[in-house]
């Protein structure tokens, strides 16, 4: 559990040779954090396979382990044990979040119903982004909060004596706002209710079911989920617990596959939960050669291996209601449109603003460095391709601290004419460690190069 070193540390991509060979990417980051999150809380031994070993859950676990969870990894497994529901500790130091601000907003909702204190930090990246979407809910259900910069870190929460269950309408699509809010109803008397007209990602739903949390979903008339979350019962270790591969880690080799002339690759035990795959959908709109192969079920997920090669890619128009099961593979999509023949459109965006970057504008400014077409509205992308990659790249991209702004541009390089720099390499290791190596592994080509 190493912290981040303090220098930027940049790097190139150079056009590779066709990519082949098989990988496995990383645990699902979603599914990680809420494995140290719940495996922390529910009474008993939860042993933890396949968890994804980034700064961003590593974070989540430490906070855990300074609330009475006892976590520890034993012959390659993740070991926790937890403090019973309801029995968290007041943890006796900050809590530093870095630049995870999943495990931060979860656990503002896990702890936000407890009568005690908490402080969150994290890194100048989490400190811009809005927390106000979390702390307002639970501020309905008694939540104290001390804050100088307006709702944003660093700062102080406090839990009522009891907290008030409510019913609460998501006002945006987010599976950290619903989770938020059934993570502190986990700690509250009666029903919390989460309405969700948009539905996203649903590994919180899942998980705590598995936990044995009472947990109800119905869709209305409208189509909106309602999950009514029972507070105040036992949550139970599930013994083995497997994360699978994560779809948005399996993105960058599969995209750079696509554009790379030759490739042909085999991305193994990649999860297909459906709240997930908008991008293999939308890849498979452009004409990509994309087989779903060995479907299986894997720790109550279905999970398949992606067969993956070299694709004459066409633009398409992704609409909005897709955005939240692709919401964190827009900056490496726009890299697949940028060898597309013809326009990619990609709309209801709004969400990309509040990321670890501003995610519209860096892919915007990258895209810009690297000579390729397109057009950033307030809401939307458009990209328009070079099917060869002629003329594209030879820029500098600025990664904002934004792990997947920094892979998304990497893998431009590995398929454009001239090569692409970006400033800073380091925040990779909180999503995906083995980034480099595993894509030098398939043939690409990784260059460090000297800070500026
Ligand atoms: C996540 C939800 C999404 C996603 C993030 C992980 C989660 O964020 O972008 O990487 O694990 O719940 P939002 O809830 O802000 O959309």
């Amino acid at each position: 559990m190493q912290p981040i070193d303090q220098a930027f540390r940049p790097l190139a991509a150079v056009r590779a040779g066709a990519l082949t060979g098989r990988v496995r990417v990383p645990g699902d980051k979603s599914i990680s954090h809420r494995a140290f999150l719940f495996g922390g809380l529910a009474a008993g031994t939860t042993r933890i396979e396949g968890l994804l070993e980034g700064e961003d859950v590593l974070a989540t676990g430490r906070a855990m382990s300074a609330m009475g969870a006892r976590i520890e990894k034993k012959d390659g497994v993740w070991i926790v044990d937890g403090v019973g529901n309801g029995a968290l500790l007041e943890p006796a130091d900050v809590l530093d979040f870095g630049n995870a601000g999943t495990g931060a907003r979860l656990t503002m909702g896990l702890v936000g119903a407890y009568d005690f204190s908490a402080t969150f930090v994290g890194d100048a990246s989490l400190s811009r982004r809005p927390m106000g979407r979390v702390l307002d809910p639970l501020r309905l259900m008694g939540l104290q909060v001390v804050s100088r910069s307006g709702d944003r870190l660093p700062l102080s929460i406090h839990g009522p004596r009891v907290a008030a269950p409510i019913t609460y309408r998501v006002p945006m699509a987010s599976a950290q706002v619903k989770s938020a809010v059934l993570l502190a109803g986990l700690n509250a008397p009666g029903v919390t209710t989460v309405i969700e007209p948009v539905p996203t990602r649903d590994h919180t739903e899942r998980m705590l079911a598995g936990f044995g949390a009472s947990l109800e979903t119905t869709i209305d008339a409208d189509g909106a989920r309602h999950i009514a979350l029972q507070g105040q019962g036992s949550l139970r270790a599930v013994g083995e617990l497997t994360v699978p591969g994560d779809p948005s880690s399996a993105a960058f080799p599969l995209v750079a596959a696509l554009i790379v002339p030759g490739s042909d690759i085999v991305i193994e035990n990649v999860l297909m939960n459906p709240t997930r795959t908008g991008l293999i959908e939308t890849l498979l709109e452009m004409g990509a050669l994309i087989e779903i192969a060995n479907r299986r079920q894997e720790g109550g997920e279905d999970v398949a291996d992606l067969h993956v090669r070299h694709s004459q890619l066409k633009g398409v128009t992704v609409p909005p209601e897709r955005a939240p099961s692709m919401i964190d593979e827009y900056p490496v999509l726009a890299i697949a449109a940028a060898f597309a023949d013809g326009t990619t459109l990609m709309q209801g965006l709004e969400e990309l603003r509040v990321k670890e970057s501003d995610r519209l504008s860096a892919v915007a400014k990258g895209l810009e460095a690297n000579g390729i077409r397109h057009e950033e509205g307030r809401d939307t992308l458009s990209v328009t391709g070079m099917p060869d990659g002629k003329g594209l790249g030879g820029g500098r991209v600025d990664t904002h601290l934004d792990h997947r702004i920094a892979m998304s541009f990497l893998v431009l390089g590995m398929a454009s004419e001239k090569p692409v720099s970006i400033d800073d390499a380091r925040m990779i290791a909180t999503s995906f460690p083995k980034f480099e190596p595993m894509m030098a592994g398939l043939g690409a080509n990784l260059e460090t190069i000297a800070a500026k």
